[in-house]
């Protein structure tokens, strides 16, 4: 792999210049091969191309708001065409010189941060402007919809998987999603990304999209078989989530302040929950109000914490999962090991420690997460 190392930090994150090794190419270029005939008549184009490692084939054009990363791009393949501008302003295919008529695959990595955490810096705002149909939080979902604008045959690209299995995300894919059905995948971990992988790793697809009248629903992605770079294969229907049992964000408006008998916090996705807290001592803005009905599921939440490591990456985004008739028939041993670490809850539930506590909790995760389920 060739990484990134013209820019300093700052640059680095604002531009989201984390360059992908080889194999992932090749993977890119593997799905395309498999799904696209005659593959080799499109013109290959990469509208953040950085050093033009997405770049293979007779025909391709690399663009790329970073000069040095052109330049560079332009040294090591010379044959191709190549553009240093913001391709997320002014979409449209004359920006490359293509032509209505000219069938284009799409490739690459996108930069994927999102733009209220942008570091401010030297890079002058201008720079970022975006066309207003491309507008999102979310730089990569602003160039997934820059695709369907310059109107690509096929995509080829990395992206958090997060934006097809969140809804918010989803919903914010707008044209994207009308016109583009994903017909291919491999998920890979952001851990293979030498410079991000101290982070907490979350799912990143290759995805493979193509051009479709119907586009892709909701219900499509839920049932999607996804499959890893290590032979799992997963979809999100498959698994039951703690959100149909309670609440998992502030409830103030729907249980009254008597009724709460402990506060937990509030719950995102599993990744989410690996840095959060569980049960609070008090309430506060992001308190969920537990009540004494449902208090044993927030208990099976603060033990799916203790089992996380278990989990792997690529349900980081998912909501919590539960099998619910094999949690209430192990319920006291999930209610009486959370009380073992909130004594607090000792008025309402006891803190009792069962023989076999651990195995029975072991095996309901065993149970849970199938082949899933991290040694
Ligand atoms: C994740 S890197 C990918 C680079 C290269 N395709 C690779 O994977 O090796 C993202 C690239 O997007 C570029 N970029 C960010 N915002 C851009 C914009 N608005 N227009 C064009 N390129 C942009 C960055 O300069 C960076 O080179």
């Amino acid at each position: 792999m060739v990484e990134q190392k013209h820019l300093g930090h700052k640059d680095t994150v604002n531009l989201g210049s984390y360059y992908t090794p080889a194999w992932l190419v090749d993977i890119v270029y593997s799905l395309i091969e498999k799904n696209a005939s005659n593959a080799g008549d499109y013109c290959i184009l990469d509208t953040s191309c950085g050093y033009g490692g997405f770049l293979r084939g007779a025909k391709t054009i690399g663009a790329d708001i970073d000069e040095k990363a052109v330049e560079t791009a332009k040294q090591t393949s010379p044959h191709g065409v190549y553009f240093n501008h913001n391709s997320l302003f002014k979409i449209a295919r004359s920006q490359y010189n293509l032509g209505k008529n000219e069938k284009i695959i799409i490739v690459g990595n996108p930069p994927y941060n999102d733009t209220t955490s942008i570091i401010r810096n030297d890079i002058k705002k201008a720079k970022f402007l975006r066309d207003a149909d491309v507008m999102s939080r979310d730089l990569g979902i602003s160039f997934l919809l820059s695709y369907d604008k310059l109107a690509a045959d096929f995509v080829c690209v990395l992206h958090p998987l997060s934006y097809l299995i969140k809804k918010a995300n989803f919903q914010a894919l707008g044209q994207f999603r009308n016109n583009y059905k994903l017909i291919d995948s491999v998920v890979v971990s952001s851990g293979v990304f030498s410079a991000t992988s101290k982070l907490t790793s979350f799912p990143i697809i290759i995805a493979l999209y193509e051009r479709n009248l119907f586009g892709m629903d909701c219900e499509y992605i839920q049932n999607y078989p996804f499959k890893t770079n290590d032979n799992k294969v997963f979809s999100i229907k498959e698994y039951d989530t703690i959100g149909n049992y309670i609440s998992k964000y502030p409830n103030h408006k729907t249980v009254g302040k008597r009724d709460a008998v402990a506060y937990f916090y509030t719950m995102r996705d599993i990744n989410a929950l690996k840095r959060a807290a569980t049960f609070l001592e008090k309430e506060t803005g992001n308190a969920v109000r537990v009540t004494k009905k449902n208090l044993a599921y927030y208990c099976y939440v603060d033990v799916f914490k203790d089992y996380i490591s278990h989990i792997p990456y690529y349900f980081g985004n998912n909501d919590i999962m539960i099998n619910n008739d094999c949690f209430r028939e192990l319920e006291p041993l999930f209610v009486s090991r959370s009380a073992q670490k909130h004594p607090k809850l000792g008025s309402y539930i006891e803190a009792r420690k069962y023989t076999g506590e651990e195995a029975g909790i072991t095996g309901y995760f065993k149970e849970l997460l199938g082949v899933h389920y991290v040694d």
